[in-house]
């Protein structure tokens, strides 16, 4: 299961994304917004990293107008690696060198297809297991 969740400037790309991720038998869980009134995107990183941090939800997806505002508020949450991608190549070296948990995306930067493709990726992609990998993830936990 997939948390996702986006402010106001991105809830058409989210909607498109949970429909995308549902045709890939992908379920999500969509903590909203589900409107284009003004919102905070602190609130929605929170839900998102909440389902994480609690099991029920193993990787997340947010998006805003840039993917910046998501990415400062999820990678201050304990546990949790937010990579802000708009290439494949960082959504699948975030994964396998990061073990990122969180995914972030710019509706304001990307287009959908491009979107979903990046998403492809991170969800396809698994951490390394690499030792050196698990030796710099384990010190950036002693940061928080
Ligand atoms: C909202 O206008 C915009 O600031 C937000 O979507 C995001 O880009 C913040 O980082």
């Amino acid at each position: 299961m997939i948390a996702i969740g986006c402010d106001h400037g991105a809830v058409e790309l989210k909607n498109q994304m949970v429909e995308h991720l549902k045709k890939r038998g992908i379920e999500c869980k969509d903590v909203g917004t589900y409107t284009k009134e003004s919102c905070d995107y602190p609130v929605y990183a929170h839900k998102v990293t909440d389902l994480i941090n609690s099991g029920e939800c193993e990787l997340g997806i947010l998006i805003c107008g840039t993917g910046i505002g998501m990415s400062i508020a999820a990678n201050k949450v304990k546990g949790i690696r937010a990579a802000l991608c708009s290439d494949c190549f960082s959504a699948q070296a975030t994964r396998e060198h990061n073990n990122a948990n969180v995914l972030c995306l710019g509706a304001r930067v990307i287009g959908p297809e491009l979107a979903f493709r990046i998403a492809d990726t991170f969800l396809d992609a698994d951490f390394s297991n690499d030792e050196r990998h698990i030796r710099r993830i384990s010190m950036l936990e002693e940061d928080n």
